[in-house]
């Protein structure tokens, strides 16, 4: 599905935002970074969203912010669990491209219809920008009661998009598009609030770069091991200072992925009960509940009394762009474990941030809200600063340190690197046989030479166990 190119002259008019709000951070004047900070609402437990104007005239919807995704779809007929819907009718600009599209989550799925449209982001870049478009008619446990957006921008990389890489992904169509610098970055601010409150709670998307007022100290950077999902590559955990010590290639079982549309932090199996294990060991709590730790239990305290102080701090190490170097993001336990619930007068209840996963550790809005991470595509890393709003009275709950050694871990803990690849050369490869063989019996058969189409019906789970869909509290 290719795009229109951009009329020419909108990139000329963009600058005349020439209100006094140009920034130091924004050389060329087509980028207002100001403008973007807090242009995000949300929660930990049901994402955050930024508003967006689709079509001509402009409809506007919520859209989910997404890293674990490559798709921009909105909700396109009425739907009980979604306060509003884009009606492609009503737009002048819409071109349908006649596509049908189903995206598979484990739990939860939809279905749309590829399309064109213009879109313009009141608290994002200036001008407007044509993008792919999947309108969702028909979906299964996607839009859930309470959510307050009504679609999703995948912003990960186009290896993921459906039904084909060849649709151009959102981020991609706007780097073309507004020439910016192919980076952006995201600040999710949840730390310590409710999991699922008013959901306003702030957070900022910045697209084209990185506004200083939104970290402090340095920003550590890790390569982005292959560009599908952000996949980064995990070299140690540690619980309350102590090392886990498992092989390093459990930590990326089987890839590491920075995935702002998860809700926890999800850990794999292996990984997840050593976590656990250390966790009720340096937890000073007896005789913990298991249902805690697997999520189908709370624990409620006084409310004037905060658990906090009972649980150890957790952290990632990260490879650093110098591969004999690491460094570690650590949150405290404010991030991990989150006041989900108020029951009478004073009893705060709290659930476990962290769930274990079948095939990915998963850094999701659990520990991205300790941090303004930096998506450099340009250089194809991921960057982590301290963000000021990662505090929970008063106090900052995340840390990062480094630099470390790598001398004691594997120089390579991501194994099989491109494993998903020739899975699908050979699924590739057998549906065109396939084809091959049912053309020849047609022809020999019929002797009507007919045409070997290929219809998208691509089946695969996306965003597999990642996404947000399904790991989301309800
Ligand atoms: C990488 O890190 C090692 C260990 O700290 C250091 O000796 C080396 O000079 C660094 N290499 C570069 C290119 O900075």
């Amino acid at each position: 599905v290719l795009l229109r190119p951009a009329s020419g002259s909108r990139q000329q008019d963009a600058p005349g935002a020439a209100d006094g709000l140009a920034l130091a951070s924004d050389p060329g004047g087509t980028l207002n970074f100001l403008a973007m900070v807090e242009n995000l609402q949300g929660d930990s437990g049901r994402g955050y969203y930024l508003e967006m104007l689709i079509g001509t005239p402009p409809q506007a919807l919520n859209i989910l912010v997404d890293t674990g995704s490559s798709n921009f779809a909105v909700a396109g007929v009425p739907d009980p669990d979604v306060t509003s819907y884009f009606n492609p009718e009503l737009s002048s600009t819409y071109r349908s491209q006649g596509l049908e599209v189903t995206v598979k989550y484990s739990q939860g799925s939809w279905t749309g219809v590829l399309g064109t449209d213009v879109i313009t982001m009141p608290k994002g870049l200036s001008g407007s920008y044509t993008i792919n478009i999947a309108t969702i008619l028909e979906s299964e446990n996607f839009f859930l009661p309470g959510v307050k957006w009504h679609g999703i921008l995948g912003l990960a990389y186009d290896a993921l998009a459906k039904p084909s890489s060849s649709v151009e992904t959102f981020f991609d169509s706007l780097v073309r598009q507004a020439k910016i610098p192919n980076i952006f970055s995201l600040q999710m601010c949840g730390a310590g609030l409710p999991v699922s409150g008013s959901g306003t709670n702030g957070g900022s998307l910045v697209l084209g770069g990185i506004e200083p007022s939104l970290y402090t100290g340095d920003i550590w950077y890790t390569p982005i091991k292959e560009e599908w999902y952000y996949q980064v590559e995990i070299l140690k955990l540690e619980v309350g200072g102590q090392n886990l010590e498992l092989d390093c290639r459990e930590y990326n079982a089987d890839k590491a992925i920075v995935d702002s549309g998860t809700t926890l932090l999800r850990l794999p199996e292996k990984v997840f009960s050593a976590v656990v294990q250390a966790i009720a060991r340096t937890s000073l709590i007896q005789e913990f509940s298991s249902g805690f730790w697997t999520g189908s239990q709370l624990a409620c305290w006084d409310r004037a009394e905060k658990p906090w102080s009972l649980f150890p701090k957790l952290s990632i190490y990260l490879r650093d762009e110098n591969s004999s170097r690491s460094f570690r993001i650590s949150i405290l336990p404010q991030l991990y474990i989150q006041p989900i619930l108020v029951i009478g007068d004073n009893l705060q209840c709290y659930r476990f941030g962290i769930s274990s996963s079948t095939n990915a550790l998963v850094i999701g809005a659990t520990v991205m809200e300790g941090f303004y991470v930096i998506f450099d595509r340009a250089q194809r890393r991921v960057g982590f600063a301290v963000s000021p709003c990662a505090e929970a009275d008063g106090s900052p709950v995340s840390e990062i340190e480094g630099p470390f050694t790598t001398a004691d871990v594997a120089s390579n803990c991501v194994s099989s690197v491109s494993f998903h690849e020739p899975v699908l050369w050979i699924a590739s490869y057998a549906l065109m046989s396939l084809c091959g063989i049912i053309l020849l019996v047609l022809i020999v058969l019929l002797l009507i030479p007919p045409r070997c189409q290929h219809r998208y019906t691509d089946n695969d789970v996306v965003n597999d166990e990642s996404s947000l869909v399904r790991h989301r509290w309800k």
